[in-house]
C-alpha cells in the first residue's frame, strides 16, 4: 500500500528540483525547498470520506505527508486540535463567526509538535541519528521530545531570554542544550557552526529541511476539514519564521488542486509584535523579501524572528490571497489574552492573543467585515508563559473568611 504520494521537492526560488528521498537542506541557491506530491496518485489513494473515518490525529492525512512507511512514524498523538466557536470574544470585537483553532492542546503544548512529528519521522526514515537546531524555544521543546521518541539525540541552541519552561522540556527529554546570550539568529550561527564540526547531526533550523512545513501545514487541512472541506474567509496566523502561514497556504492550495475545496482561498494575515514588525514592514513597503529587524523585542518571544529564511514565502501568501500584515503593541495583546479567558475560558499564549488583537484592529480599521468567517490559530498554551499573567492576589491567614 502506498502510503505517501511524495513525488520530489521543488526549489520555489530557482525552479530546482531536488530528490525527496536524499536527506536534503536548502537549495543551492540558498532557498528553502517546498515537498511536491503526485495529486493524482492522492485522488486515487482517498477521499474527504475515506479520510473521516481514520483516526484523530494528523496522519489521517498521510498520502500529504512525506513519511513514505506507516512503520516510521514517529507519533505522540499530535493533531485535530479543536476549532472552537469564540462567540462572546467575537460578539466583542464584531466579528460574530470568529473561531480558533486551539493549539494549546497538542503534546509540547504548542503547535511546534506537528512540524517536530513529520520532521523528526521523516529524518529517522532516511537514515538520520542527530538532529541540532536554534529555537526560541518551543520548537527545540518539541524536537527534543519527538527526537527522544526516535531514539535519536537532539543539540539544541536558544535564547536565554526564552521560556523557561521549554528548557525544563529539552533537558528532560535528554537534548544537549545551551542557551546563548542573542536572539535566534546568534543560535543559529552556533548551531551551523556545530552541524559544520560535527558528524552525523542535520540541521533542521526552521525551513533549512524540508519537512517541518508538511507537519505544520496540517493546520490548513484539519481547518478545511473541519468546516466541512470548505475554506474560511480569513486565517490570522502569529508569524516569526512563518512556516505555519506558508505551510497552511501550501496546505489549502494542494485541496485545491485536489478539487476537495472549492472557491477563493481565504485571506492570510500574518500578526507581528510591534516590537519585531519585519515582515509588516516588508508588506508596507510593497517589498518581496524583509529587512532584518533591529532591536527585536516582545513578550510574544516565539515571534522574535528578525529575519526569517522564508520571508519572501511569507509574503507571497499574503499577497496572492488578498491578506495584510499587522503589528500590535505588547501591551494590547496582553490585555487580550486576559480578555480571551474572562470571555472565553481559554488561556492563549501570548503569540495567539496577539492574533485576537490584530482581528481587533483590523475590524476597527474596516478591513475585516462583520460578515467574514475569521479563523485565529492560537500556536500554544498560556502555560508556557506563566510570567506574562500577573496574579497579585491576596494572602489570606489560614482560618477566617473571605467576605
Ligand atoms: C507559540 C508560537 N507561536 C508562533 C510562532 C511562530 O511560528 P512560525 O515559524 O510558524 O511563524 C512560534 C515560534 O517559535 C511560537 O512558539
Ligand atoms: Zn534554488
Amino acid at each position: 500500500m502506498t502510503y505517501s504520494a511524495l513525488s520530489h521537492l521543488d526549489c520555489p526560488r530557482c525552479g530546482a528540483r531536488h530528490d525527496a528521498d536524499l536527506v536534503q537542506g536548502t537549495c543551492t541557491c540558498g532557498s528553502p525547498l517546498l515537498a511536491r506530491y503526485d495529486l493524482r496518485q492522492v485522488a486515487g489513494l482517498t477521499s474527504p470520506q475515506d479520510i473521516a473515518g481514520r483516526p484523530a490525529d494528523l496522519w489521517r492525512y498521510h498520502e500529504l505527508l512525506p513519511v513514505r512507511e506507516a512503520g516510521h512514524v514517529v507519533s505522540l498523538g499530535e493533531g485535530m486540535t479543536p476549532l472552537l466557536a469564540m462567540p462572546r470574544l467575537g460578539k466583542a470585537l464584531g466579528v460574530p463567526s470568529l473561531l480558533m483553532k486551539d493549539e494549546g492542546l497538542i503534546p509540547t503544548g504548542t503547535f511546534k509538535a506537528r512540524g517536530a512529528a513529520v520532521g523528526v519521522s521523516r529524518a529517522a526514515e532516511l537514515g538520520v541519528a542527530a538532529i541540532a537546531m536554534p529555537t526560541n524555544g518551543n520548537a527545540g521543546a518539541a524536537w527534543s521530545v519527538y527526537a527522544a521518541r526516535a531514539g535519536m539525540r537532539s543539540l539544541v541552541v536558544m535564547p536565554a531570554a526564552a521560556p523557561a519552561i521549554t528548557r525544563a522540556q529539552c533537558v528532560a527529554a535528554g537534548a544537549e542544550l545551551y542557551l546563548v546570550d542573542g536572539l535566534i539568529g546568534d543560535a543559529g550561527r552556533r548551531v551551523a557552526d556545530a552541524v559544520a564540526r560535527r558528524t552525523g547531526y542535520l540541521n533542521v533550523a526552521t525551513l533549512r529541511e524540508p519537512y517541518r512545513i508538511e507537519g505544520k501545514k496540517t493546520m490548513g487541512l484539519e481547518i478545511a476539514e473541519q468546516l466541512g472541506w470548505r475554506m474560511p474567509d480569513v486565517i490570522v496566523y502569529p508569524t516569526g519564521g512563518g512556516v505555519g502561514i506558508i505551510g497552511i497556504y501550501k496546505a489549502l492550495r494542494e485541496l485545491i488542486e485536489l478539487g476537495w475545496v472549492r472557491g477563493e482561498l481565504p485571506r492570510l494575515v500574518a500578526v507581528q509584535a510591534a516590537g519585531c514588525a519585519p515582515i509588516v514592514a516588508a508588506f508596507d513597503a510593497g517589498a518581496a523579501e524583509s529587512e532584518p529587524w533591529p532591536d527585536a523585542r516582545t513578550v510574544a518571544f516565539g515571534i522574535t524572528v528578525p529575519k526569517a529564511l522564508g520571508d519572501f514565502l511569507i509574503l507571497e501568501a499574503i499577497y496572492a490571497t488578498g491578506g495584510t500584515a499587522v503589528a500590535v503593541t505588547d501591551e494590547a495583546l496582553l490585555a487580550d489574552q486576559r480578555e480571551v479567558a474572562r470571555l472565553e475560558g481559554s488561556f492563549v499564549c501570548p503569540e495567539g492573543a496577539a492574533c485576537f488583537t490584530a482581528v481587533r484592529q483590523l475590524r476597527e480599521s474596516g478591513w475585516l467585515a462583520e460578515t467574514d468567517e475569521v479563523v485565529v490559530l492560537n500556536t500554544g498554551t498560556g502555560l508556557i508563559y506563566p510570567e506574562t499573567m500577573a496574579a497579585e492576589v491576596p494572602v489570606l491567614p489560614a482560618s477566617g473568611s473571605c467576605a
